[in-house]
């Protein structure tokens, strides 16, 4: 994974290197560019074995680009949402743009299966699993009730599904952190002290080495307390007539939990809205479903699949991120008037994308 996290900010180190000052160093890049790639080729690599960011990929190209603009189209404002007696006529032609962009990904999506299961047939047919897709392929039911094979449309549909899921929320995670810090310069003081603490100036940092990084973790933690990407987490529908807290609930009600305003809950934390990593250390919270208070990956049997790579990428992205560089806000703007309103696609995002000036330190 170090290896993809170094490819991922290459582009920046090119940056640093030019000698006239260019205008990406007075405006800034958009560091959730380069978040996105780093995310998605993370699950990339672990769905499929390959860097579908390779220029030699076209395929990967492909898929990329649909599913980019399956998110963009997805993050536009719909008329048809408020005025649902518009939604046969798609005024903006959004839902038939996504679904072209959905048809498009999920073609190249059959075409990578395909190709692995022919992969297989050259190999033998179990094989080795070796990832995702060939454990999904090797599946052949929990015993229970016989073998069962999941059918190739829900292949492909699991597949596409890990890609949702799993790239824009962690890019717009380590973003908002990155967002925060530069707004709290004496909490970017400490984190990097720490990572500084734990790595020293002379090694790459390692995955490992995060999990020496209390502040780096509370710092995440703050982070998915105040900017959960799935604010709502995933609808949920009543299966029965039940009362909840007092509540009376009809059956098949569509039910969304705020995990966002819970975490912004002032009878659960205390000065909610500021952002205070401090609140976590020595403190048992926890993001792991046990802890109503903090639930960005949701709680229980429908909990985020992903949270132990998420976990993973969070801190060991946003850590290799403060080691090699440093940074400052571009395009004029300063702590007190970066813009940190939010805007609802596939997930919370800035509205305004975090424009930065990385500048390389000597490690
Ligand atoms: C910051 C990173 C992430 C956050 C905050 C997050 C959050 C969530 C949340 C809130 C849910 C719904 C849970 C519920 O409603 O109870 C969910 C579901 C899911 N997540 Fe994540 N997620 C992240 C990263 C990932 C990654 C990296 C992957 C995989 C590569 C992933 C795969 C999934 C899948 C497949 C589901 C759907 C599970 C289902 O259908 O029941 N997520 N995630």
């Amino acid at each position: 994974m170090s290896n993809m996290l170094r490819a991922a900010i290459q582009p920046l180190i090119i940056i640093n290197r030019k000698k006239k000052k260019s205008f990406y160093e007075e405006q800034g890049i958009d560091l959730s560019r380069f978040l996105f790639l780093l995310a998605f080729n993370v699950v990339g690599n672990m769905v499929l074995s390959r860097d579908l960011l390779d220029p030699k990929s076209k395929d990967g190209a492909e898929f990329y680009d649909a599913m980019n603009r399956f998110m963009e189209w997805a993050g536009k404002p719909n008329v048809a949402d408020f005025m649902p007696w518009l939604k046969w006529l798609d005024p903006q032609g959004i839902k038939a743009s996504m679904a072209k962009d959905m048809g498009r990904a999920m073609k190249i999506a059959e075409g990578f299966v395909k190709e692995r299961l022919e992969e297989r047939k050259l190999r033998g047919e179990m094989g080795t699993t070796n990832d995702f897709l060939d454990a999904l392929l090797d599946y052949e039911g929990d015993g229970k009730e016989g073998p069962r094979k999941i059918s190739s449309q829900n292949v492909n549909i699991i597949i596409l599904e890990m890609f949702f899921a799993g790239s824009e929320t962690t890019s717009s995670t380590i973003e908002w952190a990155m967002a925060e810090l530069l707004r709290q310069p004496e909490s970017m003081k400490k984190v990097k002290y720490e990572i500084d603490q734990v790595v020293g100036l002379t090694r790459k940092l390692e995955e490992n080495d995060t999990e020496k990084m209390p502040f780096l973790q509370a710092v995440v933690k703050e982070t998915l307390r105040l900017h959960p990407p799935l604010p709502l987490l995933i609808p949920r529908n009543a299966l029965k007539e039940t009362n909840f807290m007092g509540f009376d609930i009809p059956k098949d009600t569509q039910v969304f939990v705020n995990a966002w305003g819970i975490g912004r809950d002032p009878d659960a934390w205390e000065d909610p809205l500021a952002f205070k990593p401090e609140r976590f250390l020595g403190s048992n919270t926890d993001f792991k479903g046990q802890n109503f208070e903090l639930i960005p990956f949701g709680s229980g049997r429908r909990m985020c699949i992903g949270l132990s790579l998420a976990h993973r990428v969070l801190h060991l992205g946003l850590a290799t991120l403060l080691y090699h560089f440093n940074w400052e806000l571009g395009g004029g703007l300063t702590p007190e008037t970066l813009d940190m309103r939010e805007r609802i696609g596939i997930t919370l995002r800035k509205l305004h994308p975090l424009k930065v000036v990385p500048k390389k330190r000597g490690v």
